[in-house]
C-alpha cells in the first residue's frame, strides 16, 4: 500500500514537473504608438517570429498604446522585471542617466536614413548600446521610425511664427533647446496625453513622423502640417538584462535571429508607413499639409544648426564629431 502511494506521489510529482517544464518563457513588450505603425508592426514580427524559432518555448505579449505604461513608467517597469521588452524613442533615454542618446535628436544631423544606418549599425551605435549595461538593461537593435514633421493651428513657415507657441516635446533636454531656439516654450508630455493636450489647447502644437501623428489623430485637431523633416526619431530596442542574462543559450540565440529580422522588417517599412500616413492625412482634409521651400528650410537649418553647439556640453564633442565623420554633416554649410 505504502508502495503505491509512493508510487501515485511519484507519479504527481512528475506530472506537475512536466506541467512546469512546458509553461513558455513570457516577454512583455510594452509600448507607447498604434499597431499600425513602424513600431508597432515591428513588435508585432518580433512575436511571430520569436514564437515560431522558439516552437512556442516563449511567449511574446505585446501591449501597444500606453496600454500597460506611460512613456517613463515603462522604463522603470522594465528595470524593476515587470516588463522584459521596451522600444522606448532614442529621446527618452536621459532620465535613465545615459543622454549620449539624445545625439540623435540634434536637428538635420541625419539627412537620410542611409547615413544614419552607418551610425547605428557601426561602432557609434553598438557603443552606446553599450552604455546601457550598467542600468541593467541590455540594448539589442535600432528601429527606425523616421523624420519629424512640425504641426501647430497656424502655418509654421519661419521661426518668428513659432513665438510664443507651447510646443510638446519629448522629455530630451537637446529638443527643450531645439524648440526655444525657434522661439517656442517647450513642454515636456507623455506621448499619450499629447491629443488631449492639443484638444484642450495645453499644448499648441508638436513634432513626429506622420505615423505617430496620423494614428494618435493628431491631425483631427491641428490645422497644419509643415514637412520639414527637422529631425529623425527612432528607436532602440532594450530588454531586462537579468531576465536576458538568464535565458537557456540556445533560446537567447533564437531570439537574437527573430530581433535580427524583425530589425530588418522594422527598417524596411518605416519610410512606406510615414508616406502612407502622409496621403492619409491629406485625404482627411483636416489639416493642410505644408512642403516648406528650399529657402525657408534654410531659414530653419540655420536657427537649429547651434543647437550642434549648444548641446556639446551635455552630449559629448567627440560624439557629435564621430557623426559628422560618418554622414558628411558640415555645420558650416547650412
Ligand atoms: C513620442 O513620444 O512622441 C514618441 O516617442 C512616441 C514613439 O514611441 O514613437
Amino acid at each position: 500500500m505504502k508502495f503505491r502511494t509512493a508510487l501515485l506521489g511519484l507519479a504527481m510529482a512528475s506530472l506537475a514537473l512536466g506541467a512546469f517544464a512546458q509553461q513558455p518563457i513570457v516577454i512583455k513588450f510594452s509600448h507607447v504608438v498604434a499597431v499600425d505603425t513602424p513600431k508597432g508592426l515591428a513588435a508585432e514580427r518580433f512575436k511571430k517570429l520569436a514564437e515560431e524559432r522558439t516552437n512556442g518555448k516563449v511567449k511574446v505579449e505585446v501591449y501597444p498604446n500606453s496600454q500597460l505604461y506611460k512613456d517613463k513608467e515603462e522604463l522603470e517597469a522594465l528595470q524593476l522585471g515587470s516588463v522584459q521588452m521596451l522600444a522606448p524613442s532614442l529621446a527618452k533615454f536621459g532620465p535613465l542617466g545615459v543622454k549620449e542618446f539624445e545625439v540623435f535628436d540634434l536637428p538635420y544631423l541625419f539627412n537620410g536614413y542611409s547615413s544614419l544606418h552607418r551610425v547605428t549599425e557601426g561602432p557609434i551605435g553598438q557603443g552606446l548600446l553599450k552604455k546601457l549595461e550598467p542600468k541593467g538593461i541590455v540594448g539589442l537593435a535600432y528601429w527606425d521610425n523616421g523624420f519629424k514633421e512640425m504641426s501647430a493651428n497656424k502655418p509654421l513657415k519661419t521661426p518668428a511664427d513659432f513665438r510664443g507657441l507651447k510646443m510638446r516635446i519629448q522629455s530630451s533636454k537637446v529638443l527643450d533647446a531645439e524648440m526655444r531656439a525657434l522661439g517656442a516654450t517647450p513642454q515636456v508630455m507623455a506621448f499619450s496625453e499629447v491629443y488631449q493636450a492639443l484638444q484642450t489647447g495645453v499644448v499648441d502644437g508638436t513634432e513626429n513622423p506622420v505615423s505617430n501623428f496620423y494614428t494618435q489623430k493628431m491631425h483631427e485637431v491641428q490645422k497644419y502640417l509643415m514637412v520639414s523633416d527637422h529631425g529623425y526619431l527612432g528607436y532602440a530596442v532594450i530588454v531586462n538584462k537579468k531576465f536576458w542574462d538568464g535565458l537557456p543559450a540556445d533560446i537567447r540565440t533564437q531570439l537574437e535571429g527573430a530581433m535580427k529580422d524583425a530589425t530588418r522588417y522594422a527598417n524596411a517599412i518605416a519610410a512606406t508607413e510615414n508616406a502612407e500616413s502622409l496621403d492619409k492625412v491629406k485625404k482627411s482634409g483636416k489639416t493642410q499639409v505644408i512642403a516648406l521651400s528650399d529657402a525657408e528650410k534654410s531659414v530653419w537649418a540655420k536657427a537649429l544648426v547651434k543647437v550642434h553647439k549648444d548641446q556639446e556640453g551635455r552630449i559629448g564633442k567627440e560624439l557629435i564629431q564621430s557623426i559628422y565623420k560618418e554622414t558628411g554633416f558640415d555645420p558650416a554649410k547650412q
